[in-house]
C-alpha cells in the first residue's frame, strides 16, 4: 500500500517559490491500477517522482508497505527503487545496449544484493528472455531500440521495469507517445501485469480515455492539489470538480472529431 500524507514539494528558482505539490493526501491499495489525472503542469509526474524518491518531499510523508521512504539514502533507497519499476513516454532505452541487455541491466545492478539466478550471465539471460516472452518481444533480443516501432519500445521498458519484480510500477505517460491501436495494446498489457503478477500500477495521464479504460480508481490534481478522488465509475458519472469536467469535455470533444475522421475517409 503507498500512503501519501501532507505531501507537500516546492521548487526554489530564481524567479521566485513555486508549490508544485500542496497537501496532497492519497491512499493507493495494492492491485489498484491508480490514475492520476491533470493538465499539463498540474504536477503529476512531480508526485510520482515522490513516490521512488527521484523527488525529496519538502515536507509530509510517503508510507510504502508501512515504512516511511522519505528519509530513504544509499542502500535504502537503492533497495526501493528496485522494488518500484517505472516507465515513461520517451521510453528512455539505453540506445547502445540489445533489447536483451537492456533488460538485464537492472539485474546486472542488483546482482551482488541478491546473488542467485541473477549472479551469473546466463542467469540474467534467461531471466531477460522470459520478461521478453512476457511482453511478446522474445524474437526482438538481438535488436537496437532504434530498429524497434514506439510500442515495441514501451514493451522493452516494461520488461525492463519487471526485471526485479517490483510490486509497484509507476508509468508517466507511458502511452502519450502512440497511436490509438498501440496505446490499447500496451494498455491490455499493463492490465495484465496488475492481473497476473499483482503489480499495483500508477498510470499518470493527461487523457481521461486512457484511465477510464484501465483504472479503478483515479485521483484528478490541478495545480499541485488533488480535486477530486474516487472510483473510476464515480469521477465519469458524477464528475465534482471543474477541472475534471473540463477534461471529460476535451474528451468528448476529441471523440467526436476522430468519429468525423473515420466517417470521411
Ligand atoms: N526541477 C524543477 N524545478 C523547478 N520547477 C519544477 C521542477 N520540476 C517541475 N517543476 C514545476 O512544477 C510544476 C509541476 O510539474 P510536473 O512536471 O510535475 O507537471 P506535470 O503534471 O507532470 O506536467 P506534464 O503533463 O506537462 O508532464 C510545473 O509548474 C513545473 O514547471
Ligand atoms: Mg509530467
Amino acid at each position: 500500500m503507498i500512503e501519501i500524507e501532507h505531501l507537500n514539494k516546492t521548487f526554489t528558482a530564481r524567479s521566485g517559490v513555486h508549490h508544485a505539490l500542496s497537501d496532497i493526501n492519497l491512499r493507493i491499495e495494492d492491485g489498484d491500477v491508480f490514475g492520476i489525472i491533470g493538465q499539463s503542469g498540474a504536477g503529476k509526474s512531480t508526485l510520482v517522482r515522490c513516490i521512488n524518491m527521484l523527488e525529496q518531499p519538502t515536507s509530509g510523508t510517503v508510507r510504502i508497505d508501512g515504512a516511511d521512504i522519505t528519509g530513504y539514502r544509499g542502500r535504502q533507497l537503492l533497495g526501493l527503487r528496485s522494488r518500484i519499476g517505472m516507465i515513461f513516454q520517451n521510453f528512455s532505452l539505453f540506445q547502445q545496449r540489445t533489447v536483451l541487455n537492456n533488460v538485464t541491466f537492472p539485474l546486472e545492478l542488483s546482482r551482488e544484493g541478491r546473488g542467485g539466478k541473477n549472479a551469473t550471465r546466463e542467469g540474467r539471460e534467461a531471466r531477460a528472455k522470459e520478461l521478453l516472452e512476457l511482453v511478446g518481444l522474445a524474437d526482438h533480443a538481438d535488436r537496437y531500440p532504434s530498429e524497434l516501432s514506439g510500442g515495441q519500445q514501451q514493451r522493452v521498458a516494461i520488461a525492463r521495469a519487471l526485471a526485479n519484480e517490483p510490486s509497484i510500477m509507476l508509468c508517466d505517460e507511458a502511452t502519450s507517445a502512440l497511436d490509438t491501436r498501440t496505446t490499447v495494446s500496451i494498455l491490455n498489457l499493463l492490465r495484465d501485469i496488475n492481473k497476473n503478477l499483482g503489480v499495483t500500477m500508477v498510470l499518470i495521464t493527461h487523457s481521461l480515455a486512457v484511465a477510464r479504460m484501465v483504472c479503478n480508481r483515479i485521483a484528478v490534481i490541478d495545480e499541485g492539489r488533488i480535486v477530486e478522488e474516487g472510483s473510476t465509475e464515480q469521477v465519469f458519472s458524477n464528475p465534482q470538480s471543474a477541472v475534471t469536467r473540463e477534461l471529460l469535455h476535451f474528451d468528448s470533444l476529441t471523440q467526436v472529431q476522430a468519429d468525423e475522421e473515420r466517417a470521411g475517409n
